[in-house]
C-alpha cells in the first residue's frame, strides 16, 4: 500500500527511498535504507543511452523504478542525480550529456514523465551529502569540499553540514583551460597518463582550490578513488585530502537523502 509521507514523517525515516544516479556511462539505482546509509537491495546499472537526451534517460529511469517496484511505496518520491547544476529545477548548462538538457525545466519534465514527485540534485552535491552523513566527512564541523573525478570533475561545498548547492569547481580555469578538461580521470585515460603524470595536474588543481577556499577537508570521489593510494599520497597540500568512503554508492545514497529532505522540509526546497 502507498504511504503518504506528508501524513507520517516518522515513518519516512525508516522506509526505503529510491536513489538514481545518472552518469555519462551508466545510470544506477537502488532503494536506500537511510537508517543504515546503504542500499537495501543490490543496485541495478543500465548503460547510459548513446543519445543521452532527457527523454532517453527518463526511459531508463522508468525501467529502474519498475525493477524495484516491490521494494518501494506506491507513488513515492524518488531522488535523482544528474551531471549538471540544477537551479530551482532547471538545468542551466550541460557538459557531459546530450546538449538538449541545457535550459530544460528538468524537475517538471521528470515528474511529468514518471508521474511521481522527483527531487533532482547535482551528482556531486548528492555524493557530498552522502559522504557528510555517512562517509569520509562524517562529523566534520568545518568546510568540506567534495570533488568527484570521473568523466568530468564534480564538486560540492558543505559548511558545517549545510550544502551550498551547484558549485561548479570542475570548470574553474586552470592554466588557461577548463580544469576538468585537464584533470578529470577520463582525461587521464584518454591521454594515457601515468598516475604520476596525472598527479602533477591534480596538484595544480587542488592547490588552486585550497588557495580560493581554505577548506578543512577535501574528499575525493569518483570511480578512480578506489585507487587513491596511487595518487593522493603524491599531493602536497596543507589541507587533508581523503578518498570518499562510499565510493560509487555515494550518488545513489545522496539522491535518496535529498528526496527524503524534500518530503520532510517541503518549504525549504
Ligand atoms: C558538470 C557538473 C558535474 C560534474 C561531474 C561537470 O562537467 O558541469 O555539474 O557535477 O561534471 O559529473
Amino acid at each position: 500500500a502507498g504511504v503518504n509521507p506528508r501524513q507520517c514523517p516518522a515513518r519516512l525515516a525508516r522506509m526505503n527511498i529510491l536513489g538514481i544516479d545518472v552518469g555519462g556511462s551508466g545510470i544506477k539505482g537502488a532503494p536506500v535504507d537511510l537508517e543504515a546509509g546503504d542500499f537495501a537491495v543490490p543496485r541495478l546499472r543500465i548503460p547510459t543511452p548513446e543519445k543521452s537526451s532527457p527523454k532517453n534517460v527518463a526511459g531508463v529511469v522508468a525501467e529502474i523504478i519498475e525493477h524495484f517496484r516491490e521494494h518501494l511505496p506506491d507513488g513515492a518520491r524518488i531522488g535523482l542525480t544528474i551531471p549538471a547544476p540544477v537551479v530551482h529545477g532547471r538545468v542551466p548548462f550541460i557538459a557531459n550529456l546530450h546538449k538538449s538538457w541545457a535550459g530544460l525545466e528538468a524537475s517538471a519534465f521528470f515528474e511529468d514523465f514518471l508521474g511521481r514527485p522527483v527531487t533532482l540534485v547535482n551528482d556531486a552535491d548528492g555524493a557530498g551529502l552522502a559522504e557528510v552523513h555517512y562517509g569520509a566527512a562524517k562529523g566534520n564541523d568545518g568546510l568540506v569540499i567534495m570533488t568527484t573525478l570521473g568523466t568530468g570533475i564534480g564538486s560540492a561545498i558543505i559548511h558545517r553540514g549545510v550544502l551550498v548547492p551547484n558549485a561548479e569547481l570542475g570548470h574553474v580555469e586552470l592554466d588557461g583551460h577548463d580544469a576538468e578538461s585537464r584533470a578529470a580521470s577520463s582525461i587521464k585515460d584518454r591521454e594515457g597518463l601515468s598516475y604520476k603524470q596525472w598527479a602533477v595536474r591534480l596538484q595544480r588543481y587542488y592547490s588552486h582550490l585550497e588557495m580560493l577556499f581554505s577548506p578543512d577537508l577535501f574528499v575525493v570521489g569518483g570511480g578512480v578513488s578506489k585507487d587513491s593510494e596511487k595518487f593522493l599520497p603524491q599531493l602536497d597540500l596543507k589541507t587533508p585530502i581523503v578518498p570518499a568512503r562510499l565510493r560509487n554508492r555515494a550518488g545513489i545514497i545522496g539522491a535518496a537523502l535529498a528526496a527524503r529532505d524534500a518530503d520532510l522540509h517541503p518549504d525549504t526546497v
